[in-house]
């Protein structure tokens, strides 16, 4: 099991190598489906408790209901397996309380209060364990909406500046910790066998001690479990990306995206949005290329059966796993600053994996590789050749005029030595340009800058700049994207901004002006500023800065990133 010592990097290993996990969703708000007294929430399903305002004295009575007789911990476990999940995170307890597991020190738990009586995690670490799956426990440390003293109960709660503020008092938090949230993990750690991880949640008000304390707390009873990010204050062993967060530039350390496969968690009778099959391989591939680990979500019903749109993706994706796999498990990030426009590349020892969704009608190029190409095939068709040209900063491949897969295909190629790019952004011959924030170099203070291109730019002395090889000279619309939401549009503002290409630059108002409010809550604002013409080739730096920042606006500008749109 590790030894006390290990340091995170030794906890990762497995994980690194994995890439892939299932998450699951599944307690008493899988009852209600999305619906309470004829009310249907809006939100997801896990949280209608909270959303919907159900008085805890009601929603504890679901307990007595939660009867999963078609529950089956190695149909679940086989499912993982089929679809190439490496790992499984079970909400061993969300944010509303209820254990499902047979807890000793916390009575609200399913083999107490329900009349189904087993222990779901105890026949699913079975069930994984047998298949090599690493079992991992979800728990959420902080909000709780039943036990006294867990934060996040609609009652507790008002709300400052847009935020959400829990009115508990740090003793009466405390206690909470120590009286329901150690004896449990305690439990979890100890009842289960080996356990993968930890996937503590939302932290809310929780200060650093409590979640260093909780940290070396599973670490002392399981030295190789891992801790996840929102344990808070980034003490876990990884971090964790925003649900549904998709990587657009490099991701220094280690990261995972937790995503669903419909837009809730938790089950809901009513969510039919069912990613297809391409995107799902899409969002994959595209973590996989930022070295980003994808946590993909399946949300049971109360009965215990995983919808069956969930398996049948699940499947298919394992189908594609299957053929392409050597492209995704034990490899690292790309090693190139942008992607290109074709797909995705990842890497493993002397090899580079290039994820094709555009399978080209001639060649295939690559730019900026540093390291000498061996030689090429493609996965799925050995016997095919490809013809490999390289030439400067540009590899040219001659590929079979059809490709193997629907969606994307790949192509393996031996290089000499350890993979090396240049450290610029490449424009992909004639093509449009897209720089986001997350490949540029920021100067300046920004209050919310994860890395992950957003911003909180909140006066004039920042600026963010991409070294760029230009390729192709001629006029291009220089668009800005920002970020809009419709719950507040008071945050985001309306600010001036210069796009400066080399010695050519262009003014502009981004942001709000351009904002369609009908659309979903969080929606990526395109503001055409003018046109640059790019009349040489070679490198060239282009940067933005704002010249006004709208005070009205109370996160200032957040900005994704800027595009180059090749004129044609
Ligand atoms: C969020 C939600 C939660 C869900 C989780 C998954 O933080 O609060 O319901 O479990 O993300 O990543």
């Amino acid at each position: 099991m590790g030894n006390i010592d290990m340091t995170a990097e030794e906890r990762l290993q497995w994980w690194h190598e994995a890439r892939f996990g299932m998450f699951i969703h599944w307690g008493l708000y899988a009852i209600l489906a999305g619906e309470w007294k004829g009310q249907k929430t809006r939100g997801i399903g896990e949280w209608i408790m909270h959303d919907l305002k159900i008085p805890i004295a009601e929603y504890e009575q679901l307990a007595a209901q939660f009867n999963p007789v078609k529950f089956d911990a190695e149909e679940w476990a086989e499912l993982a397996l089929q679809a190439g999940m490496k790992y499984l995170v079970i909400t061993a307890k969300h944010h509303d309380g209820f254990c499902l597991f047979d807890s000793p020190s916390n009575p609200y738990n399913i083999v107490q209060q329900s009349p189904f009586k087993r222990d779901p995690m105890k026949e699913l670490a079975e069930a994984c364990n047998k298949r090599g799956i690493k079992m991992c426990f979800y728990y959420s440390q902080a909000q709780d909406w039943h036990a006294d003293g867990g934060a996040g109960h609609w009652e507790d709660e008002t709300e400052e500046k847009g935020w959400l503020v829990y009115q508990r008092s740090p003793e009466e938090f405390q206690r909470y910790l120590d009286t329901v949230v150690k004896p449990n993990i305690k439990e979890l750690l100890t009842n289960y066998g080996p356990i993968g991880l930890l996937w503590f949640d939302t932290p809310v008000g929780i200060t650093k001690g409590q979640s260093e304390d909780l940290r070396d707390f599973v670490h002392s009873l399981q030295p190789a479990c891992l801790v996840s990010g929102r344990v808070g204050h980034d003490v876990g062993d990884y971090g964790s990306l925003g649900d549904n967060e998709h990587p657009e530039g490099k991701v220094e350390g280690a990261w995972e995206t937790p995503a669903t496969l419909n837009d809730t968690w938790g089950f809901k009778t009513d969510d039919h949005n069912w990613k297809s099959l391409d995107c799902l391989i899409e969002l994959l591939v595209n973590c996989a290329s930022k070295g980003v680990n994808y946590l993909l979500n399946v949300g049971p019903t109360a009965e215990g059966v995983i919808p069956q749109p969930s398996v049948d993706l699940l499947k298919q994706l394992g189908a594609w796993l299957d053929r392409n796999g050597e492209a995704i498990y034990g490899t690292s990030a790309s090693p190139f600053i942008n992607d290109p426009v074709w797909g995705r590349v990842t890497t493993k020892g002397d090899m580079l994996y290039l994820l094709v969704k555009q399978w080209p009608d001639d060649d295939l190029k690559l730019y900026g590789l540093k390291n000498k190409v061996v030689s090429s095939r493609i996965l799925g068709r050995e016997d095919a050749s490809v013809r490999i040209q390289q030439d400067g900063d540009t590899i040219t491949l001659s590929l079979p005029t059809s490709a193997p897969e629907e969606t994307i295909s790949v192509i393996g190629v031996k290089i000499e030595g350890k993979p090396e790019a240049e450290d610029l952004v490449i424009q992909q011959g004639a093509a449009s340009i897209t720089l986001p924030v997350a490949l540029g170099e920021l100067r300046g203070e920004i209050t919310h800058h994860g890395g992950r291109g957003i911003a909180g730019w909140i006066d004039t002395t920042p600026s963010v700049s991409w070294k760029v090889r230009i390729k192709t000279r001629g006029v291009y619309d220089v668009v800005a994207i920002t970020r809009g939401n419709n719950i507040n549009e008071g945050w985001f503002g309306n600010h001036m901004i210069r796009v400066e290409v080399g010695n050519a630059s262009v003014s502009g108002v981004a942001g709000m002006q351009d904002y369609d409010c009908s659309g979903a809550s969080i929606q990526n604002i395109a503001s055409k500023r003018g046109c640059i013409n790019v009349d040489a080739v070679g490198e060239t730096t282009i940067r933005i800065v704002a010249e006004k920042i709208d005070p009205a606006a109370q996160r200032g500008l957040a900005l994704r990133g800027i595009e180059l749109i090749a004129r044609v």
